[in-house]
């Protein structure tokens, strides 16, 4: 039963993971999450501990130089938490804009990929999201197009939507399969 929430945003957090834990509960043993400074993974990290749920969670940041030159998003200090703890942290590429964002930075208009990441924005920026970050994990190794996996996204800061979904590889994307929509947000950002 997918659960919507009335607004995207930060306060459907703690709902959205802790629905994604007790989906993982029923047999799917990777979460791949967006959380860009680290304040979501912290907080899914505490929920997994506290429902003694083992996973490989992948936690994926926006990549060096989205908000400046060589600026990363999340602080060392919280990612050396998260390594610590078996976390693993991924920055790179985004999937879904790449190089399309410096060509339409410096000339306009939309190039096929943008287009894709607009129309998935019809679902809401989190469900966006979910894709974006899962072709990433599979690219950076981190997971396997093979089975199932749990994506959680949110709109801006935090998360509101979780998914299963079956990964693809940047090279093979359009075999990715959104399979069931655990939460999502009714009115968008
Ligand atoms: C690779 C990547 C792409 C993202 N793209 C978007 C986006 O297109 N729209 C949006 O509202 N949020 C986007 N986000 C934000 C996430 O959905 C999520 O709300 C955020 O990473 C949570 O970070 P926090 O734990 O620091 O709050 C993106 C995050 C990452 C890591």
């Amino acid at each position: 039963m997918t659960e919507y929430f009335e607004n995207f945003g930060i306060e459907n957090t703690e709902k959205t993971l802790r629905l994604a834990v007790s989906k993982a509960k029923e047999g799917i043993t990777d979460i791949v999450l967006a959380s860009s400074y680290g304040d979501t993974a912290k907080k899914l990290v505490e929920i997994l501990e506290e429902e003694n749920l083992s996973v490989n969670l992948v936690v994926i940041t926006y990549h060096q130089g989205f908000s400046g030159p060589d600026v990363k998003s999340m602080p060392e200090d919280i990612k050396e938490m998260l390594l610590k703890k078996g976390v693993k942290v991924y920055s790179g590429t985004h999937a879904l804009s790449g190089v399309e964002r410096g060509i339409s930075k410096k000339f306009g208009g939309y190039g096929p990929v943008e287009v894709i990441a607009q129309t998935l924005k019809t679902l809401g920026q989190g469900i966006k999201v979910c894709y974006e970050i899962t072709v990433m994990a599979a690219d950076s190794g981190n997971i396997s197009t093979k089975k199932d996996v749990i994506a959680i996204g949110g709109s801006g800061k935090g998360a509101d939507s979780a998914v299963v979904i079956r990964p693809a590889n940047m090279n093979t994307f359009f075999d990715i399969e959104l399979k069931e929509i655990i939460c999502m947000p009714k009115n968008k950002k």
